[in-house]
């Protein structure tokens, strides 16, 4: 895939201490358009926004937002996908990359409607640092969300000239990559503010109770004991491994439909593992990376546990 630099049209006025002009934004060759419709999309007040890097557990989080917005209705989430119910915002422009109806999924939702994004915070709509709607952030410790993609990426045909390794190291030389570290300590500086709520797969893991909780205060929400009891379950890794309306098959078709490459089957909720790199990678080759992610964060002056949020 082929990258360019891509410069905004304007960015957010007094959300963060920045110099903008520093920031590096790059998008694929072909979608400035797409971005700048973006920029300039209709935001409403009551959408709720879940924004993350890829493969950090934005699936996970988006079964428990819609559920908590949709009154725990097991029953209508186990009977459409995810991501027809909360769209990924730049999916349909990517499959189809037709201008007029890329936003047409996020447009025909009711509301309150979810919307998922990839994209970095000075790429999202302008109107978010206006009109501050509820906004969800997700982060995971970078050698288990690369992990993770790289697999991803195999289920639907890509990286399958590649190793781990190679896949892996490619990724941490890339400019692109870089830009990663400022996508996530954007939302991080700003995690005190009363909009947003910033947490991690890490934290999911070690406490999913707490997290449903505090989401349910974040949106004002109540849940009771019983729901919560359904909510642990249906949330449960083994569950949703076995959920078919929460393994992306939707999404996955048209991109295999797309490309028609030969691809490897990987289920979408793959392993769950926090620390899972260890399995795979060598002792050396986890050092290299841990280097790559220290000397970028030392930029912002924070740890990766600092963004975990395993330090509070
Ligand atoms: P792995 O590939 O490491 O298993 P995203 O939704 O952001 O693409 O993230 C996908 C990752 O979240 C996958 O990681 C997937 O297995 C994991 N995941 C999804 N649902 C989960 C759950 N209920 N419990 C633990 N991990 C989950």
């Amino acid at each position: 895939m082929e990258f360019e630099q891509f410069v905004p049209e304007s960015y957010p006025k007094d959300l963060l201490d920045k110099d903008w002009k520093e920031r590096k934004c790059y998008c694929v060759k072909g979608r400035r358009d797409f971005l700048c419709l973006v920029h300039n999309m209709f935001v409403k007040n009551d959408d709720v926004w879940l924004v993350t890097l890829p493969k950090c557990g934005t699936t996970w989080m988006q079964e428990l937002l819609w559920l908590v917005i949709n009154n725990f209705d097991f029953n209508a989430a186990k009977s459409e996908h995810l991501e027809i119910r909360t769209p990924f915002l730049e999916f349909e422009y990517i499959v189809n990359e037709d201008l007029k109806t890329a936003l047409r999924p996020v447009e025909m939702l009711t509301s309150p409607r979810l919307i998922k994004s990839h994209l970095p915070l000075p790429l999202l709509p302008a109107q978010l640092w206006s009109k501050l709607p509820k906004l969800i952030y997700v982060y995971r410790d970078p050698k288990d969300a690369l992990i993770s993609q790289y697999y991803f990426g195999r289920s639907m045909g890509f990286n399958m000239d590649k190793t781990l390794e190679q896949f892996l190291t490619e990724k941490i030389e890339s400019r692109e990559t870089e830009c990663d570290f400022d996508h996530v300590t954007e939302f991080y500086f700003l995690r005190s503010q009363p909009w947003l709520y910033y947490t991690s797969f890490e934290r999911m893991k070690i406490n999913l109770r707490q997290i449903i909780e505090d989401i349910c205060q974040f949106l004002d929400r109540s849940i009771s004991e019983e729901q919560m009891h359904q909510m642990l379950k249906h949330l449960s890794f083994e569950e949703m491994k076995a959920n078919t309306k929460t393994n992306h098959i939707w999404e996955i078709e048209q991109v295999r439909a797309k490309h028609r490459l030969p691809y490897e089957d990987h289920s979408f909720v793959r392993k769950g593992k926090v620390g899972g790199f260890k399995e795979e990678l060598s002792p050396e080759f986890i050092s290299r990376v841990d280097s790559w992610i220290n000397k970028h964060l030392m930029r912002y002056n924070v740890t990766l546990n600092d963004l975990l949020l395993l330090n509070d």
